[in-house]
């Protein structure tokens, strides 16, 4: 069967996405079509020899507020050690993701990256990267298709404080094994999406072609 949306297509909706930062407290997207879209992205997203090592939380309304409050409490004292500037500077950011509409979190199965390596032993060594690749491969289609269906996202990375993640593990009550990938809060965009891609390196810098 051939595809019925063409290539330009598909890279049209991809250039789509952008990073939303000012997000909204609201969704104009219901919570149950969000939670079609990422499990319709979990049903046919890739992995390395589909050993699916890719898990999500969605979180929404109050319990996202409640979420980057521990999320906020826990990092003040780290980020204060660090400098007084730095934790006036990273909880306006943080207030900001807390004023959005809801969160979309990946975690990395951490026992799905084991049991791939004893079925597959020869590319044992290699299951861990292959896990953070799947998962980039879903986040970004998350990312790109809540964007194409009217809301704004940004993609943050919280484990980058180790105590920070073992609080979010703790406060959405997930499996010890995982570990956390990537949050990407959502929400109604503050003002109109932006279609400015960021510039990029020259094609003669990152692009070669052997033939
Ligand atoms: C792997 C990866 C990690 C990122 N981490 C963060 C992050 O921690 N915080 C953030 O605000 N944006 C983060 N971003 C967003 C980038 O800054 C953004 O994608 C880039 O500046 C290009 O802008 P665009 O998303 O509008 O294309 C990340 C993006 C990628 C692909």
């Amino acid at each position: 069967m051939s595809s019925t949306v063409s290539a330009d297509q598909f890279l049209a909706a991809a250039k789509y996405r952008r990073t939303v930062y000012g997000l909204k407290g609201t969704s104009a997207v219901s919570d149950k079509r969000v939670e079609q879209i990422v499990g319709e992205v979990l049903s046919f997203s890739p992995s390395s020899y589909n050993t699916q090592p890719v898990r999500v939380t969605i979180v929404t309304g109050e319990k996202h507020k409640q979420l980057w409050d521990t999320i906020i409490k826990t990092a003040e004292p780290i980020l204060k050690g660090a400098g007084e500037a730095v934790w006036t500077a990273m909880s306006g950011i943080f207030e900001s993701h807390k004023a959005s509409y809801g969160s979309v979190v990946f975690w990395e199965s951490g026992d799905s990256i084991k049991a791939a390596g004893e079925t597959h032993k020869s590319g044992a060594h290699m299951f861990g990267q292959f896990a953070e690749h799947s998962t980039g491969m879903a986040q970004l289609l998350v990312w790109t298709a809540l964007e194409l269906e009217g809301l704004g996202a940004n993609l943050q990375h919280l484990q980058a404080i180790p105590p920070v993640e073992a609080e979010i593990k703790k406060f959405l009550q997930v499996p010890a094994d995982y570990s956390l990938k990537a949050h990407l809060n959502y929400g109604d965009e503050p003002g109109p999406h932006s279609t400015t891609v960021p510039e990029k390196l020259p094609l003669s810098e990152t692009l070669k072609i052997v033939n």
